[in-house]
């Protein structure tokens, strides 16, 4: 892993040769990928599972230090109960069947947004994984699991509140750090590359802060069709990008 990820490091260098360390993606595409072959959606979700996996080790061979995913959104509530209760089942079988590999790569997990209000059992085994994967020290995956970045500036809002409130918390002294500090992301490098798959262009609610000076990468390729050479080719692109961060 770490002699590929020394030879392909030139792929992920953008602004100037600066690597890419955090790349986000909105899974995006499933049902329309299972539409176009007249499959139920639980296909095109068992498929996108499939390059959940792939991704995961690409970016880890690729030498990414973050890697983040939305695999569920707050609204994504609104949905049929059964279309919920498989990705339920789906993100269930996902981390029974993937804990093992996701360790020996070397895998650190971490979980963003509203998660603990799933089933108490699937919020167990998620607890359970993250607890297995501690100590790793490796691509760090963040899975964005019932996250709306509407929400998660609402809660950082409500804390800092808190502080203020008991007294803690002088409201003159709340700048951008103390907000990012309220963040479910607080710790992760900032946000490179921000990639929506299928063709769609729009955000969805997904890190709206954090997005503020990624670079943004909309592609056709539906989800469960994205691999290692669509994520070499993000990288790529991302390294002809000039960032200029508002200066010149
Ligand atoms: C993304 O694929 C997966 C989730 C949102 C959970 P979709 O299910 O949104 O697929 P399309 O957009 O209907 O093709
Ligand atoms: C965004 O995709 C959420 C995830 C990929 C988990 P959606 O398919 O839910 O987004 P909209 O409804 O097209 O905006
Ligand atoms: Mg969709």
């Amino acid at each position: 892993m770490t002699g590929s990820a020394a030879s392909q490091a030139p792929a992920s260098s953008g602004g100037g040769g600066t690597p890419a360390r955090h790349v986000a993606i909105i899974m995006d595409g499933n049902g329309r990928w299972a539409k176009k072959r007249f499959l139920p959606r639980l296909a095109g979700h068992r498929q996108g599972m499939e390059a959940v996996r792939r991704t995961i080790t690409a970016a880890g061979e690729l030498g990414l230090e973050a890697l983040t995913l939305y695999a569920f959104s707050s609204e994504n509530w609104r949905r049929p109960a059964g279309e919920v209760a498989d990705l339920m089942g789906l993100l269930r079988h996902y981390l029974r069947r993937e804990i093992d590999a996701l360790d020996r790569n070397n895998v650190r997990l971490r979980l963003i947004g509203e998660w603990r209000r799933f089933e108490p059992d699937l919020v167990e085994q998620l607890d359970a994984a993250c607890r297995r994967l501690e100590r790793n020290d490796g691509l760090t995956v963040a899975l964005a699991l019932n996250y709306g970045g509407q929400d998660e500036l609402v809660r950082a809002a409500r804390a800092l509140a808190e502080e203020a409130k008991a007294g803690g918390l002088d409201p003159a002294a709340i700048d951008a750090q103390a907000i990012e500090d309220r963040l479910d992301t607080k710790g992760l490098p900032p946000l490179d590359l921000l990639i929506r798959t299928s063709g769609e262009t729009r955000l969805s609610n997904f890190l709206l802060w954090q997005a503020a000076y990624a670079e943004l990468l909309f592609t056709d390729t539906l989800w469960p069709d994205f691999d290692r050479a669509a994520l070499e080719r993000a990288l790529e692109c991302f390294g002809r990008r000039e960032r200029r961060f508002g200066g010149l």
